[in-house]
């Protein structure tokens, strides 16, 4: 909502974007994460945010505003913003409730741990590759605290530039149909892997594509999380559509069930759960108390996929290679489920689904819609 040709208001934050880079369809990913804060000073009763890549700091006002923030440190690495960032988060400045600095990221994230200064709350909103924060953050989170990162390199991510995701990721990315759920997957991968490196964990609180951008919602947890069963390969066979994950002593032998043809392998990436769905139905009951209808859809949809394989087979694709009319998704979902599989929606496609059955079974059961 704009109230005049300067300032705009999104939940309870009322700021200028003056020239900071902002993007009102990005409103899901804050409101998610004024989700995830407001539950989390719930719980604990304290509430410290770093807002490491603030732009206008609208994400800042609405962790102090909503969340209920006791102390938040807006961080832009640009100066040039400090005209508006001063400008809207005055009265947070001037009531105790905040600084302001204009600082590399990686900078404050030392300076953090050379403090001891640890947050319950670290987002860093980047554009392009999170690659430079995705160790690094993990040094300003107090254990048990959030850390939530985005991406916007989906060209990496997708497989369209494996070099890359190997210089980035450590892990080679290839194309596939549900490569934008492979962008979420690296992400958690990799800090999932830093974090084991230094005895920590991390656990997906929830994972969101969404306009071309990953964002991941990670809890930091005093154990390693990583294991060889939720951190390995996803294998894509190009001849049938099928696919499969990979475990690390079958590499050698990766062929397609179906056919034996030789499967284009991706990874290593995160192949645990996208989100924790339990913490998914808390905020969900927020959202209700808030009367946030989308965000409950949403976050029920994220509920439903959580425990999905780790990939989706696109309607189309099933369409295409079973020679049919592309399926009705919530036909298409019911009978496989009558077919005693898991079946759900994927809140990344509209156009896709998620199941335990493979592609031939998914060609069956589209076949009986
Ligand atoms: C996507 S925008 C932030 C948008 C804002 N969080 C929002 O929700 O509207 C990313 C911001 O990070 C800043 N930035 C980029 N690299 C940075 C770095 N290394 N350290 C600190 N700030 C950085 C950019 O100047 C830009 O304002
Ligand atoms: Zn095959």
């Amino acid at each position: 909502m704009t109230i005049n040709a300067t300032e705009q208001v999104e939940g309870k934050a009322t700021f200028k974007v003056g020239n900071a880079f902002f993007r009102t369809t990005s409103q899901v990913a804050r409101d998610l994460g004024v989700l995830a804060a407001a539950t989390h000073q719930a719980k604990t009763n304290r509430l410290r945010v770093l807002d490491v890549m603030a732009g206008c700091g609208v994400r800042s006002l609405r962790y102090w505003l909503e969340a209920q923030a006791d102390w938040v440190w807006t961080n832009e690495g640009n100066p040039d913003i400090s005209p508006t960032l001063q400008h809207n988060l005055a009265r947070a400045i001037a009531t105790g409730h905040g600084q302001l600095t204009h600082l590399d990221a990686n900078r404050v994230f030392f300076d953090c741990y050379n403090r001891s200064d640890y947050y319950d709350l670290v987002d860093v909103d980047c554009f392009g590759s999170a690659a430079p924060y995705l160790s690094t953050s993990l040094w300003a989170i107090a254990l048990g605290g959030l850390l939530y990162l985005t991406s916007t390199d989906g060209r990496t991510a997708t497989g369209h530039l494996p070099n890359g995701s190997l210089q980035v990721y450590s892990a080679y990315a290839r194309s596939h149909p549900a490569a934008h759920e492979q962008g979420l997957r690296l992400l958690i991968g990799s800090v999932q892997q830093q974090a084991a490196s230094r005895g920590f964990g991390v656990e997906p609180v929830f994972s969101l594509f969404l306009g071309q951008s990953y964002r991941v919602m990670l809890r930091l947890v005093a154990t390693p999380a990583l294991t060889a069963q939720n951190y390995g390969f996803l294998g894509y066979c190009h001849h049938c559509g099928n696919y499969q994950t990979i475990d690390w002593r079958k590499l050698g032998r990766a062929i397609c069930l179906h056919d034996q043809k030789p499967l284009t392998l991706s990874g290593p990436m995160w192949l645990g759960s996208l989100h924790h769905p339990r913490q998914l139905q808390q905020y969900v009951e927020l959202a209700a108390i808030w009367g946030w209808p989308d965000r409950i859809s949403l976050l029920n949809l994220m509920k439903a996929e959580a425990a999905m394989p780790p990939y989706f087979y696109q309607l189309g694709e099933v369409g295409r290679r079973g020679k049919l009319d592309i399926p009705k998704r919530s036909q298409l979902i019911q009978t496989l489920q009558d077919m005693g599989y898991r079946a759900s929606a994927t809140h990344i496609t509209a156009q896709a689904i998620k199941t335990d059955a493979d592609i031939r079974t998914c060609i069956l059961a589209a076949r009986q819609c």
